[in-house]
């Protein structure tokens, strides 16, 4: 079977892919959310194919990380394995803080031991002895039950000593709890925190491919990433490639909530439309689609032609829908104060301007704003863009700069004196 699996590039209609209807005439697959793969064939059919063979794979299939970056992942996994060191590391970054996003969740709840299989195919192909899988707090109730998957990978001999009973091959993966920060979903935080440290994120480069957890070569990939390329490793890349655009190749999974009939978690190749997936949850009405997460993108009814893809939207895979008859500030005011409340407090720009954006957005709120606070609400998003730390500072704004300019109405009617708001303040120019 293994033979056979190597030598026939497995076609895309060998996947063991489930058909799912978007609309009447068009079919999508399932190649992630299909049936679960037989426990430790990923790594039997990596041994048989050898590991350069596998990464070959891996590049052909064209997979991007799925946090969101879309980073390509063949490319990071050689840049670990090329760089000299006597360990590397794998670390799985399931820390899935965005709000909206649960995809992971479920992927650790009904896929682990695909996650698993994915981390030591990573693991033997850049040569490492010991994985991570750094799981957000709020995930506690896991814990036990991947325990449990582990411990069951141990005794089949797909973890640990000789894996395999290949006696240069050892890997075993250790459960990282987070303490619910949402900065550590950002790598080098992450790092920081493994290592026992403040969640601070380090500066880049270097990266974690050369220096990462213990200053050590490390890759660090999502929970979603891991899982496909286990089963690239057991189908090729070309099926996998056969899916998505030109350089968003294969599926990607989406949490869907808000105001459609039938939230969720859908698997849709790249280059799906909004309007596809808010078709396919049973959206309507929709005001707005919230794409990423409160660091994401909002986008209005007029671009919902746009396709999800590295090369249009991108996306770590969360789709909020808000209808006509949410109001759209309680939806900012809800992020605003959420970045409040992540901020890790080390740079000033994000500390300070993630509260007085909060202020404002309250004012505003409340009914006691001005066409000036909008304007100071722009300005402050932008020196949040450019002058923050990292990411979160870098995005914690985005919001607050996409609503302005796509939903200007929203703030135009809570001001003092709604006049104000058109001739002294042309929003265009101040973004
Ligand atoms: P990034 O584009 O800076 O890096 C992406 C990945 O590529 C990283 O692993 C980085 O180490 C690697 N990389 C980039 N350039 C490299 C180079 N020259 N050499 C070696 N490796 C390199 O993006 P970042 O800041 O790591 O992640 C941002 C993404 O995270 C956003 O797309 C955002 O949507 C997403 N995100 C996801 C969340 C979630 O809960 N899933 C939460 C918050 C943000």
């Amino acid at each position: 079977k293994i033979a056979e699996l190597i030598e026939t590039q497995t076609p895309l209609s060998h996947w063991p892919t489930e058909f799912f209807q978007v609309q009447d005439n068009i079919q999508h697959k399932h190649i992630l959310l299909g049936e679960p793969l037989e426990e430790g064939l990923a790594i039997r059919v990596m041994l048989a194919r050898g590991t350069d063979a596998t990464l070959a794979e891996i590049e052909k299939s064209g997979l991007r990380g799925c946090g969101g970056a879309g980073f390509k992942t063949a490319t990071k996994w050689a840049f670990c394995r090329n760089t000299h060191a006597d360990e590397r590391y794998v670390v799985c970054n399931a820390d899935e803080g965005e709000p909206g996003t649960f995809k992971d969740r479920v992927l650790l709840q009904s896929y682990a031991d695909l996650v698993f299989e994915g981390m030591t195919v990573c693991a033997r192909i850049i040569g490492a002895h010991q994985g991570f899988l750094y799981l957000r707090g709020e995930y506690r109730y896991l814990l036990q039950p991947l325990e449990a998957v582990l411990a069951k990978r141990r005794e089949q001999g797909l973890l640990g000593e000789q894996i395999l009973g290949n006696p240069n091959f050892s890997f075993d993966i250790k459960i990282h709890l987070g303490a619910g920060a949402y900065v550590c979903g950002a790598e080098l935080a992450l790092i920081e925190s493994l290592e026992g440290k403040r969640g601070v994120p380090r500066n880049r480069p270097p990266f974690p491919v050369t220096q990462g957890y213990l200053n050590k070569p490390t890759v660090v990939n999502n929970v979603e990433t891991f899982a496909l390329a286990a089963r690239i490793a057991v189908y090729g890349g070309d099926g996998f490639a056969a899916l998505g655009t030109k350089q968003s190749k294969g599926t990607k999974l989406l949490s869907i909530s808000g105001d459609c009939l039938r939230p969720g978690i859908y698997e849709f190749p790249f280059g799906v439309s909004v309007r596809e997936v808010l078709e396919a949850c049973g959206a309507q009405d929709t005001q707005a689609v919230q794409i990423s997460g409160a660091a994401g993108t909002c986008l209005s009814a007029k671009e919902f032609d746009r396709k999800i893809a590295f090369e249009d939207v991108a996306t770590g895979g969360s789709v909020m829908i808000f209808n006509r008859q949410r109001d759209l500030l309680e939806v900012v005011r809800n992020f605003a104060h959420f970045f409040v409340h992540e901020s890790c407090g080390f740079c000033t720009p994000c500390r300070v301007g993630t509260s007085l954006l909060k202020n404002l957005v309250e004012k505003v709120y409340t009914g006691h704003g001005t066409a000036d606070d909008l304007k100071d609400m722009s300005h402050i998003s932008q020196i949040l863009k450019t002058a923050s730390h990292c990411g979160l500072g870098q995005t914690a704004s985005n919001h607050i700069a996409d609503t302005l300019k796509k939903f200007p109405e929203v703030y135009r009617k809570r001001l003092l004196v709604e006049a104000d708001f058109e001739p002294a303040f042309d929003l265009d120019s101040a973004l």
